[in-house]
């Protein structure tokens, strides 16, 4: 009784795989789930060396942790993660702690963290981020909220998490729900980038007619280069994988992509807190325009645009390709970097960008090279306002903005949809205008509602008679 280092409510790909890893490094870990088929197959599967339990018991499976206990849940965002920790509740005693290891949104995180602080059970969210490989090898962990209880577990979370050179892909990162509210805006850079390649894919296919191993030879290619990250690794799988018939299975796919909301909630926060993301926007569209297939079809024979052939050298595309997706790719991680600093002030969290971009190099899904330069453009400058401003970052979006210019016109030109790319483009072009139009907006609205506006060349606030 009360001996085990760490409990796990939630037998599901995530839980199971973590419970594994926790285990294979040493530490005696048990599980919990009401579903008696999933406890028994992680009992086979378990090594005989570790020392693993899982039960559908959840007296048995409290009395088994030693105290104060670290249980850990793994269950749907929403209801299920209450309903976990109701029946719980009973069988806990002060001080012990409980982590959301879920993909929660954060401001349930904040509620529940108040509801059992006054219960005395300490309370934490920490988003997890490497999917199934992830979680069983090492996934990169964004934990928040009680920093002492965190500290506590911290051993356990170090060793199991990824490592970039034997820097552990987890750490502290804030106050209150930082650790879930880090992992959605991780997960609304991972719609923009996912958006981005798969624009690049179809420009590749429909516009440029590259042949499919041609594209998945250059995505392979890629891989080896400045663009080498995970996403881009396993399209390059992706692509190769054939099926049963021996057929290309990408081109088996269904259209019509799915989600579970966290790149939704990116958005709506980011439009809350008034902060531009509009490549992630442009992805949660995307994938919203995706379900509409039946009508999409229609359309197609409706909405028609003759598009004229143009001359294309080979070499010269796929070099225009890759500065697009490259220039995109950093002006996506921007946007979600300047989400996270305006919401660290809004919401108190003590955000340390550095440290966010330090754990995000290994485990998690928007791994890439890219994230060391701007961890080291923000161990330069902590208080950088938008990574577009670090001077190295500037030069390579400098460099490569003339691929996606030409990538973009040809878009047009062939009427192939890049809202992804041309929301990257449109973001850093606004960005650097030190002049925008929205003079007109304000007079427009001092127009017709009297809302007022500033001048330039005055202090104070005007309004204009505008006709007579
Ligand atoms: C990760 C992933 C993970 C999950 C996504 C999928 O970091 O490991 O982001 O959290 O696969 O939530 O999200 P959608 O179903 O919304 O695409």
């Amino acid at each position: 009784m009360n001996t085990f280092d760490f409990g796990i409510v939630g037998l599901g790909v995530m839980g199971r795989n973590l419970l594994l890893n926790i285990a294979s490094q040493k530490f005696a870990a048990v599980g919990l789930d009401l579903d008696a088929e999933k406890v028994s197959s992680l009992q086979k599967e378990a090594d005989p060396n570790h020392i693993i339990e899982a039960t559908t018991d959840v007296l048995h499976f409290a009395e088994l942790i030693q105290r104060p206990r670290a249980i850990m849940l793994l269950v749907p965002a929403g209801k299920p993660v209450d309903s976990a920790i109701q029946s719980l509740l009973p069988h806990l005693d002060e001080g012990d702690i409980i982590i959301d290891g879920g993909n929660t949104y954060f401001t349930d995180t904040d509620r529940r963290f108040l509801e059992l602080s006054a219960k005395g059970i300490h309370f934490f969210g920490m988003g997890i981020s490497g999917g199934e490989q992830g979680a069983r090898f090492g996934p990169s962990m964004m934990p928040g909220g009680d920093k002492k209880a965190y500290e506590r577990l911290r051993p356990i979370f170090e060793a199991i998490a990824a490592k970039v050179n034997n820097e552990p892909c987890v750490e502290y990162l804030g106050n209150g729900s930082a650790g879930n509210y880090v992992k959605m805006v991780h997960n609304g850079i991972e719609y923009g980038i996912m958006q981005l390649i798969s624009e690049i894919y179809d420009l590749m296919k429909r516009g440029y007619n590259l042949d499919e191993d041609t594209i998945e030879q250059i995505f392979e290619e890629w891989n080896q280069t400045d663009l080498k990250s995970y996403l881009i690794e396993i399209t390059g799988l992706i692509l190769k994988k054939r099926d049963e018939n021996g057929l290309r299975l990408i081109n088996q796919i269904s259209d019509w992509a799915k989600s579970k909301g966290t790149g939704k909630w990116t958005s709506q926060n980011a439009m809350d807190l008034q902060v531009p993301v509009p490549t992630i926007d442009a992805a949660v569209v995307m994938r919203d325009m995706s379900k509409s297939k039946p009508e999409r079809i229609v359309a197609a024979t409706k909405l028609v645009w003759n598009s004229k052939p143009i001359d294309i050298n080979i070499p010269e595309v796929i070099a225009s390709l890759k500065s697009a997706l490259y220039f995109s790719i950093l002006t996506t991680y921007a946007q979600g970097l300047a989400q996270l600093k305006t919401a660290s002030k809004e919401y108190n969290y003590g955000l340390n960008l550095e440290t966010v971009c330090k754990i995000w190099r290994g485990g998690c899904i928007i791994r890439a090279d890219v994230l060391e330069d701007f961890r080291k453009a923000f161990a330069q400058d902590p208080d950088l306002a938008n990574i577009l401003l670090d001077s190295d970052i500037a030069s390579k979006l400098n460099e490569s903005q003339n691929g996606i210019r030409e990538v973009i016109q040809f878009a047009v030109q062939q009427g192939i949809p890049t809202a992804g790319l041309m929301n990257s483009l449109a973001y850093f072009d606004a960005y650097r205008s030190a002049n925008l139009p929205t003079n007109l907006i304000q007079a427009q609205r001092d127009f017709f509602g009297a809302h007022t506006y500033e001048r330039i060349d005055a202090a104070g606030i005007f309004h204009t008679q505008w006709i007579d």
